[in-house]
C-alpha cells in the first residue's frame, strides 16, 4: 500500500482523510516528542510523502536516503528546515502553508510589542509576588507609549504587512519598512515608507522582524545593527531566532543600548539561553507560539493534507514552495 509518513501526531480527522483515500499513514512520534534524524530516515523509508514540521530537519542526507519520496509537505509557513536544492535535484515537491497563519502571528507580534512596552508580564509578576503596595506616579513598572510611535518592519511580506496594519490602523503608528522589494500597495494603504535598514533602525521605536531565514538574513540583526537602534527602542522577533545574533542582543540589553525585546523565537530552540531568562525585566519571551491557536493549527494540517492528496494523485499542489534562490 502507498505510504505517507507524518513525523509526529496530527489531528485524527486529518489522518483519517488520508487513510480513507487509501494510504497507509505512519507516525514518527507522539504530538510534541522530539524525533531524531536517524529515526526519521529509518521510519520514513518507503514513504512517498512526508508531512513535516519546522522542528524536523529535512536535509540533503534525509532526502537522498529516501528513494521513494516525491513530496515533503511542511506544516509551517517557513521552510528553512528543508534543503530545497537537494529536493529540486531529486525532483521532490515541497509544499508549505503560507497565508493561513498571517493574522495569528501578527496578533502575537503585536501582543509581544504591547507586553514588553507596557510591561504586562512584569507587572503581573510584581502583583503575584505581593509587591504591589498601592498606586504610585512613578513605580518600577513604568513602560513606554505605543500609540503614535514609529514602527519599523523588516520584511514586508504577508505577516509584516499584517503587523504594519495593526500598528497603523489600530495605534496610529508611523510605519517604516525595509524589504527585498518595494510594496506600493502597502505604502498606499498604510502610508508606509520604504527605507534603508540603517535609517529604519535609527528611527524606529519598535523594530519587528518578519523575514524568512536564509543565508542572507541569518544574523541580520547583530552588534552593529543593535547599536543603531535608540536606547528607548524595542526589538520584536516572531520570525526565526537565527535572524538575530543572540549574544549581541543580550549585550545590547544588558548595556541598555535598547529598551527591551519581545521574542517568540530564539537561537537554540527549544533551549533558551539562561541569560535571556535572567533579563526578565526587559524581555518577554514565549515558546514559538506564533501560529498556536486551535483554529489555525487545524487549518495548517488540513491544508498540508490537501496538497499531499493532490500531489500523490498526480495533480499540482496548491502551495508549492517557490525557491527564489534557484
Ligand atoms: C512558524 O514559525 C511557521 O513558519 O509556520
Amino acid at each position: 500500500m502507498r505510504r505517507i509518513f507524518v513525523t509526529r501526531g496530527i489531528f485524527s480527522q486529518s489522518a483519517e482523510r488520508m487513510k480513507q483515500a487509501g494510504y497507509t499513514v505512519d507516525f514518527g512520534a507522539e504530538w510534541s516528542d522530539t524525533f531524531s534524524k536517524q529515526d526519521l530516515i529509518e521510519q520514513a523509508n518507503g514513504a512517498e510523502a512526508i508531512i513535516s514540521f519546522l522542528t524536523d530537519s529535512i536535509d540533503g542526507e534525509v532526502l537522498r536516503a529516501l528513494s521513494n519520496l516525491s513530496l515533503v509537505a511542511n506544516v509551517a509557513a517557513g521552510y528553512d528546515n528543508i534543503d530545497l536544492e537537494v529536493a529540486r535535484e531529486k525532483n521532490i515537491t515541497v509544499t508549505h502553508v503560507p497565508g493561513i497563519l498571517t493574522d495569528t502571528t501578527a496578533d502575537l507580534a503585536f501582543g509581544l510589542l504591547l507586553a514588553v512596552a507596557r510591561r504586562i508580564p512584569h507587572s503581573e509578576r510584581y502583583l503575584q509576588e505581593g509587591r504591589y503596595e498601592g498606586w504610585k506616579l512613578i513605580s518600577p513598572l513604568l513602560g513606554s507609549e505605543v500609540t503614535g510611535k514609529t514602527l519599523g518592519i523588516i520584511g514586508m511580506g504577508r505577516i509584516g504587512s499584517a503587523v504594519a496594519r495593526r500598528g497603523r490602523l489600530g495605534f496610529n503608528m508611523e510605519v517604516l519598512y525595509h524589504s527585498r522589494t518595494k510594496k506600493p500597495e502597502v505604502e498606499q494603504e498604510l502610508d508606509a515608507t520604504c527605507c534603508p535598514l540603517s535609517k529604519l533602525l535609527a528611527r524606529s521605536d519598535y523594530v519587528s522582524l518578519h523575514t524568512p531565514l536564509t543565508e542572507k538574513t541569518a544574523g541580520l540583526i547583530g552588534e552593529d545593527e543593535l547599536k543603531q537602534m535608540s536606547s528607548e527602542a524595542y526589538l520584536i522577533n516572531t520570525s526565526r531566532g537565527k535572524i538575530v545574533d543572540e549574544d549581541a542582543l543580550i549585550s545590547a540589553l544588558k548595556e541598555d543600548q535598547i529598551a527591551g525585546a519581545g521574542l517568540d523565537v530564539f537561537q537554540g530552540e527549544p533551549a533558551v539561553d539562561s541569560r535571556l531568562l535572567e533579563l526578565q525585566s526587559k524581555v518577554v519571551i514565549t515558546p514559538h507560539i506564533g501560529s498556536e491557536t486551535r483554529e489555525v493549527r487545524k487549518t495548517m494540517v488540513n491544508t498540508a493534507v490537501n496538497d499531499v492528496l493532490k500531489v500523490l494523485r498526480g495533480d499540482e499542489p496548491e502551495n508549492p514552495v517557490v525557491d527564489t534562490s534557484a
